[in-house]
């Protein structure tokens, strides 16, 4: 194996010529940057080699950034390494392409990186983010740490705060092994991107916090979100307008609002959602379970294809719900979102309401082809029997139903 941290120092020299340099077996060799090289030539650009001081209270930006540059523009298999065993601090980040280096671009976290906690210092809603990159790789065991609790204060629905993590026109890439902390806003949003896998993800802030997503997707297509734990105060995982094909597997969930669909439908520019697997998780202490939810006077968009299968509700407020009357107050007339084709399969489990089943649709564009089967909900304490509710949607009844199937829509 190579050297890395002589490579490294040679590397720094060669981009003062516009050169980029790898060790191979028989020695260093210097190329035109561009050029491709093979994955045992992998070479690391070390944050520390760019000045990062992680002292914990310089802002270390501008060196991950130029990190990142020199990775992206290099001709080779390119690393960038926050080490371990360091706190570093740092404002806005942003890691754009597109990128020459082979693919893929590995950014290994190691340490621990806490966010500025002047909201002045993002100017575009996130703390770091990824941009117009193919293939890139998002791993190293550190701790991402939005230090939310200094600004939740601010938050308000206009203004969002900063997401901890954002990849934005992102083809092909993927991020584990990593702790979100304490986001300002979302901790993670995927959006307008393609081929994205999550997993192993470890996303913790407290339940009261504002606006804390877990993760938020929006126009994306094949997603997987997988084996996380996950546990903020707003959705673990929220899935917006836009989303096609998307998978979440996996994922333990709480404190938290749920696993949701939406909110839908609240600004004109909206696009459908086609396609969402939610398998094999489970909910602890959540105010929702199951959740499609959205927005009154919205534009006409579908939503459709959505399964919620092998669900394990503990102690949860609203474990199967569909809420097409978000924000009515402010905006009477109904949703025009149509809800077809949701299946909501083998969801048992405790509920600390009585009405656990929800569909609650709109008058304009009723729900088509709602699927309950297999639901076995129990009170968690005394709160007496329990009951589904239902209003404009036509429904397809399977199996057992605990509580029964509500008769309104019978
Ligand atoms: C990258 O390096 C390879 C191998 O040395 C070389 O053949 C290729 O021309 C280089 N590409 C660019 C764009 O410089
Ligand atoms: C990084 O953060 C984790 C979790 O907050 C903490 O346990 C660890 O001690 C921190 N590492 C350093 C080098 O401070
Ligand atoms: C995403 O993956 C599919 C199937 O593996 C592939 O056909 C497609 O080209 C990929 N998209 C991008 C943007 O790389
Ligand atoms: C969705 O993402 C694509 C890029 O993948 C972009 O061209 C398009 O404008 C986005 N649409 C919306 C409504 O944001
Ligand atoms: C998501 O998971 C499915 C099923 O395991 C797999 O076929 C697909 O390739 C995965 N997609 C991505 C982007 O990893
Ligand atoms: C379900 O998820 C748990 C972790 O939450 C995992 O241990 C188990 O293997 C998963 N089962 C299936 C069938 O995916
Ligand atoms: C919604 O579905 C209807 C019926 O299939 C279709 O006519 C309409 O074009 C779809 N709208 C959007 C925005 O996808
Ligand atoms: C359905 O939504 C309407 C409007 O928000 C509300 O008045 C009604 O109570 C809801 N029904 C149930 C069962 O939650």
């Amino acid at each position: 194996m190579a050297n890395q941290r002589e490579s490294r120092v040679i590397i720094n020299a060669c981009f003062v010529i516009g050169i980029a340099c790898f060790l191979t077996m028989n020695g260093v060799e210097c190329n035109p940057v561009g050029a491709r090289r093979s994955l045992a030539d992998e070479t690391v650009f070390d944050v520390m080699q760019y000045d990062a001081k992680a002292d914990g209270k310089t802002d270390d930006a501008t060196a991950f950034i130029q990190a990142w540059r020199a990775a992206c523009e290099s001709n080779g298999t390119a690393k960038v390494l926050i080490p371990s065993g360091k706190n570093f601090m740092a404002g806005e980040v942003v890691f754009a392409g597109p990128c020459t280096a082979q693919a893929p671009i590995t950014i290994e976290i190691q340490g621990n990186i806490s966010a500025s906690s002047d909201p002045s210092a993002y100017s575009d809603g996130a703390w770091i983010m990824f941009e117009k990159v193919e293939n890139i790789v998002i791993t190293g065991g550190g701790t991402i740490n939005g230090q939310g609790s200094n600004v939740w204060q601010y938050s308000s629905g206009d203004t969002p705060l900063a997401v901890s993590l954002v990849l934005e026109e992102v083809g092909n890439g993927e991020m584990h092994g990593l702790n979100f902390v304490d986001s300002m806003g979302f901790h993670i949003k995927v959006t307008d991107s393609r081929n994205i896998s999550l997993w192993n993800l470890a996303i913790t802030a407290p339940g009261k916090s504002p606006n804390t997503d877990g993760i938020h997707l929006s126009n994306s297509t094949n997603v997987n979100i997988t084996d996380s734990v996950i546990g903020t105060g707003d959705d673990c995982v929220s899935i917006g307008h836009g989303n096609n094909n998307i998978l979440v597997s996996g994922i333990t969930c709480g404190p938290g609002h749920g696993i949701s669909i939406g909110s839908l439908g609240k600004r004109e520019e909206e696009t459908s959602v086609k396609g969402v697997t939610v398998i094999n998780c489970t909910l602890t202490g959540t105010t929702n379970g199951a959740r499609i939810k959205t927005y009154h006077e919205s534009p006409q968009i579908n939503a459709t294809s959505i399964v919620f299968q092998d669900i394990v509700m503990n102690q949860v407020q609203h474990p199967i719900i569909i809420d097409q009357h978000y924000d009515s107050k402010k905006r009477p007339q109904q949703s025009s979102v149509k809800i077809s084709d949701a299946r909501f399969i083998n969801i048992k489990g405790t509920t600390v309401s009585p009405i656990p089943v929800i569909l609650n649709c709109s008058s304009t564009f009723p729900c088509e082809g709602i699927e309950l089967e297999q639901i076995d909900l129990v009170p968690f304490g005394t709160i007496g029997p329990l009951k589904s509710e239902c209003s404009n949607a036509q429904i397809i009844l399977k199996g057992n139903l605990n509580p029964p199937a509500p008769t309104a829509c019978i």
